[in-house]
């Protein structure tokens, strides 16, 4: 991207480009994750001679800094490395996945998290982060899930801008700030089947309703990178769409920021279909406006012969090579000489990961106040009760797992050994063998109530780890039915990288608490929730089905011509030609979800009342102020997420029975009255139509001040001219 000649960066970029050689051009366009300890003299060779622009997630601290005197004392231009790495959710320190982050519907703490985690790996030497990950998904199966920030694009969009600000600080030139990275781009969470890396299809007005929104919202947060994805997007590779990376990300919203592929994803261009062979996708990812290749060498071993051919112009080498110039500029990277770098925890680290894991834990049952506990003595049994690794989550590579403070240890400090029975149940997750199910037992008849923390252990989610069912593995379920055999009353925890289907479980269960995967400090955060030292305040960012039948399921569905009403909930079906029961519905299953998006409890109730709007109307040029009490009607003070939905009843394409539009975590002490305000634009409800234009409709809305997505207060208004 051509840029203003006045600013001293493009000076400098246009400079730099001047005096380059082609090589040393393709040299900034490769990123390989060659670099391994100690630096061999190859590494130092090809450094010297520019071969590659950035590292990936390689070697440690003491290399980087080795490598990055090379390149800037040794190479001819003295242009530096750029080291990327997954930091996905903390770095020494590790935060809950994304998913259990936003389950916090707190912005401002999962920029605080994304901070520490910047702060810490910046001070080892990493320069950029591939996070955070945007992709929208409906579809649990897949094991990326973990990775999202949930289904819905104004959350995703919010919470993943607070994580850009995060990790860049307040200015990606710091140097305890790194380069945040918007990734998949674009629309990788539609996997067919949930199965990783499959094909996506997506209709234009869907991807831009729903999949571009939180990169569009990253962009406008002043993410440094992209990263396009592994999916073919409507028959097109997304590492070589022209439509994706030149028309919307370069045309339509003017980034000038680097693009990245994903691992291989152009040489991958060749399994697809879609590229004949490794020079042609070296084309077609250049033509589709990917600037640094990750890992393959397509670009560097073909574009020169394209050049010489005529087939590539200049042109797009040297606009590659400005973005990549232009970050390193803006990073201060020429200029940062490192010294003293570590992996080392950040002393904020541990409190803000104990705050978020608590925030992020989700209260799905609580029957007869069983939390929090008063209890003397408690059994601790199941698999990931004390299982540092699991509870780190599925994106983790700098940790030390002897950091991690587990449930049952942090129990035990709460209570004294003494008073916590500790059974482990079975040793894993998918463990089938019922050997350890009488020591289990007999923890449970020896306490008052049972703590049974089961899931998923930590490498049946993330990347490639999809599943095509959506229980508790192994045998979980009939450990819970033995320990039942006791009598006493259970609490399940369940540590998880996705959403999961426990019906079982959770009818044998008093209460559920949903942790996700909560990272270092998941031990004392729950124990916190446990014994009420900590509110549960989490939300589900996600849909959880009642079984992997329903999937994909999500709660910004479009209505159909037969929607299903609340009178057939569980009704069995007349005589087939009955035409009562034509609707759009499952013969065997209730068509709602387990538990909604937006769901959760807390220890204390909260009532919604009077709702009004500031007028019966709004024009397109106005906006409305919508108003309700909520009144914490329990005897605990907490924090209610009071979330803003709304409705167009009628349009030129249909619209989704409820759409997230805002949401707001009211602290209410017990007895508190307070009046939430929001205020809707116009502007706020437009869309992308069916000629791609971005415009709001006039029209009959209906509006919800609710405290999810199936409930609230609903009133109506209308949008007129
Ligand atoms: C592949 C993954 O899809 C991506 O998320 C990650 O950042 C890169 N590998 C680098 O490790």
């Amino acid at each position: 991207m051509q840029a203003l000649a006045a600013d001293p960066t493009e000076a400098r970029v246009e400079a730099l480009l001047k005096r380059m050689t082609l090589d040393e051009k393709l040299g900034q366009m490769s990123q390989s994750t060659e670099l391994r300890a100690p630096l061999s003299e190859k590494n130092k060779a090809e450094i010297r001679q520019g071969r590659w622009g950035s590292f990936l997630n390689a070697a440690g601290p003491a290399e980087r800094v080795e490598a990055q005197r090379i390149a800037l004392k040794e190479s001819r231009l003295g242009i530096p490395l750029i080291f990327g790495r997954d930091v996905i959710h903390g770095y020494r320190t590790v935060f809950p996945i994304p998913l259990g982050q936003a389950a916090s519907w707190d912005p401002e703490l999962i920029r605080q998290a994304a901070r520490v985690a910047g702060r810490e790996a910046a001070r080892s030497g990493v320069h950029w982060t591939f996070a955070p990950m945007l992709d929208i998904t409906r579809d649990p199966r897949w094991g990326r899930v973990a990775e999202t920030l949930g289904e819905d694009p104004y959350l995703t969009s919010i919470l993943g801008a607070a994580m850009v600000r995060g990790f860049q600080g307040g200015s990606i030139g710091a140097a305890d700030s790194i380069a945040a990275c918007a990734k998949h781009y674009v629309g990788y969470g539609a996997a067919e089947g949930g199965r990783d890396y499959n094909t996506t299809w997506i209709p234009e007005i869907e991807l831009r309703n729903v999949f571009l929104r939180p990169f569009d919202a990253a962009r406008q947060a002043g993410v440094a990178t992209f990263m396009s994805a592994f999916n073919s997007l409507n028959g097109v590779p997304t590492s070589g769409n022209e439509f994706t990376l030149r028309q919307v990300l370069r045309k339509e919203w003017k980034y000038d920021g680097m693009v990245v592929s994903d691992w291989e994803s152009i040489r991958e261009m060749i399994p697809h279909g879609y590229a004949a062979d490794p020079a042609d996708a070296a084309f077609k990812g250049l033509r589709g406006g990917v600037d640094m290749e990750m890992v393959s060498t397509t670009y560097f071993d073909h574009l020169k012969a394209l050049i010489a051919s005529g087939q590539v112009p200049m042109s797009w080498i040297d606009d590659g090579v400005r973005n990549i110039l232009r970050l390193k500029l803006r990073m201060g990277l020429f200029d940062r000489q490192p010294a003293g770098l570590a992996i080392a925890a950040d002393p904020e680290g541990a409190a803000i990961a104990r705050r978020i894991a608590a925030q992020s834990a989700v209260l799905l049952k609580n029957d007869s106040n069983t939390l929090p506990l008063t209890t003397k003595t408690i059994a601790v049994i199941g698999p990931l009760a004390d299982s540092p690794v699991d509870q780190m989550g599925a994106w983790v590579m700098d940790a030390d797992p002897k950091e991690v403070r587990t449930p049952l240890a942090a129990l035990r400090d709460r209570l004294g050994e003494g008073r916590v029975h500790w059974a482990r149940g079975l040793k894993s997750s998918r463990d089938q063998s019922r050997d350890g199910f009488a020591e289990a037992l007999g923890a449970a008849r020896a306490s008052d109530v049972v703590l049974l923390f089961l899931g998923e252990e930590q490498i049946l989610s993330g990347e490639a780890h999809s599943r095509a069912f959506l229980n508790l593995p192994g045998a979980q379920e009939a450990l819970v039915e033995e320990v039942a055999k006791a009598g006493k009353p259970i609490v399940a925890v369940i540590m998880a990288g996705r959403p999961l289907t426990f019906p079982s479980v959770a009818a044998k269960s008093s209460a559920v608490l949903y942790a996700w995967h909560p990272g270092t400090m998941g031990g004392p955060a729950l124990a916190d929730v446990l014994f009420g030292d900590a509110v549960p305040s989490g939300r589900l960012p996600i849909t959880f089905p009642r079984t992997v039948g329903q999937v994909p399921i999500h709660y910004a569905h479009m209505s159909t011509g037969r929607p299903p009403s609340e009178k057939e909930l569980g009704i069995p079906m007349g005589t087939p030609l009955d035409p009562r029961g034509f609707t759009s519905k499952y013969l065997d299953v209730d068509f709602t979800p387990e538990f909604p998006f937006g769901f959760g409890l807390s220890y204390t109730t909260f009532e919604y009342a009077n709702l009004r709007l500031s007028s019966p109307s709004m024009s397109l040029a106005g906006s409305l102020t919508i108003s309700a009490d909520i009144s914490n009607t329990g005897s605990r003070d907490a924090v209610e997420t009071v979330q803003l939905y709304t409705r167009q009843l009628a349009a030129s394409i249909t619209r989704p029975v409820r759409e997230l539009r805002a949401f707001r975590r009211v602290h209410l002490r017990a007895g508190e009255k307070q009046t939430v305000e929001f205020t809707l634009k116009a502007s706020d409800l437009a869309f992308y139509n069916s000629k791609m234009q971005l415009a709001a409709e006039p029209g009959d809305f209906h509006v919800w001040v609710a405290p999810d997505s199936a409930l609230g207060l609903q009133a109506a208004f209308k949008l007129t001219r």
